[in-house]
């Protein structure tokens, strides 16, 4: 949670994540959306999605296949990053973000610390089973090379491999991603060793944040862009960090 000031006195808002960026307004996971929200110093920190290249790469985008952003035909994990680079995957989106790239993981990490110093950078990655062999080494690379094991988490929807990123860098800060109330939510939390729930915002229930302060876990709710649901997940907790394709929503809220 953070501070703001309303009307003179000093208001309690929860921290904003801008989901894929500030998809809202530029294309998602595109360096674009990444500096709007950069940029706008009230977003204390953006999520993305990261797939590896043929060659091996890590590459911000989605979807597992090329279609809806770039209009191109295959799976990512089939093209070498040259040919990745040269798509243009700003324009499905707005004409004036034409030539938009896909980014590599360490150009949106580089980004983020010229522009930021204290931000949380959520590393969605997109993988089923074990299909991105090694893109946990690759990833924690990254973090020590820049240095922000303390800002970035490594989330997943793919449960297995947050545990072994955990066993194997257990320096690293890992997340589950979940879309669901889960029965066994604590034993899961627990199994995997994360440091943080990354829960679609429909099922957070007192139980859930409950669960997560009492362990020392992290809470982010996606994907929140209406108001009502903005104001439902802050009542719940200021604790609890907010993803959003609209920042500028959410804040707008914390206004009112
Ligand atoms: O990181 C949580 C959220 O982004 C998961 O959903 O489909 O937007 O990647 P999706
Ligand atoms: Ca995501």
């Amino acid at each position: 949670m953070i501070k703001q000031k309303k009307k003179g006195s000093w208001l309690t808002i929860n921290k904003v994540i801008a989901h894929r960026g500030w998809s809202g307004c530029a294309p998602e996971n595109t360096m674009a959306a990444f500096k709007k929200a950069l940029e706008f110093k009230k977003v204390y920190g953006i999520e993305l999605d990261v797939h590896l290249s043929k060659d091996g790469v890590p590459v911000v985008i989605h979807d597992f296949t090329l279609k809806r952003t770039t209009g191109i035909d295959g799976f990512v994990k089939d093209y070498y990053y040259e040919e990745l680079k040269q798509l243009d995957a700003g324009s499905w989106f707005d004409e004036k973000f034409a030539g938009e790239k896909i980014p590599t993981l360490e150009e949106v990490i580089r980004l983020t610390c010229a522009m930021r110093d204290d931000f949380m950078l959520n590393i969605e990655v997109k993988t089923i089973a074990d299909m991105y062999k090694g893109i946990d080494a690759k990833i924690y690379d990254l973090i020590e090379e820049y240095g922000i094991h303390d800002k970035a988490y490594i989330t997943s929807f793919e449960h297995h491999f947050i545990k072994r990123a955990k066993k194997s860098y257990p320096r690293l800060k890992t997340g589950l991603i979940v879309v669901g109330n889960l029965l066994l939510l604590k034993e899961q939390l627990k199994c995997a060793d994360a440091d943080m729930l990354s829960i679609h915002y429909a099922y957070i229930t007192y139980d859930t944040l409950l669960t997560a302060q009492k362990m020392g876990i992290k809470l982010m709710a996606w994907t929140i862009d209406e108001e009502s649901m903005i104001k439902r997940t802050a009542d719940f907790s200021k604790e609890i960090m907010i993803c959003s394709n609209y920042p500028d929503k959410v804040l707008k809220c914390f206004r009112k």
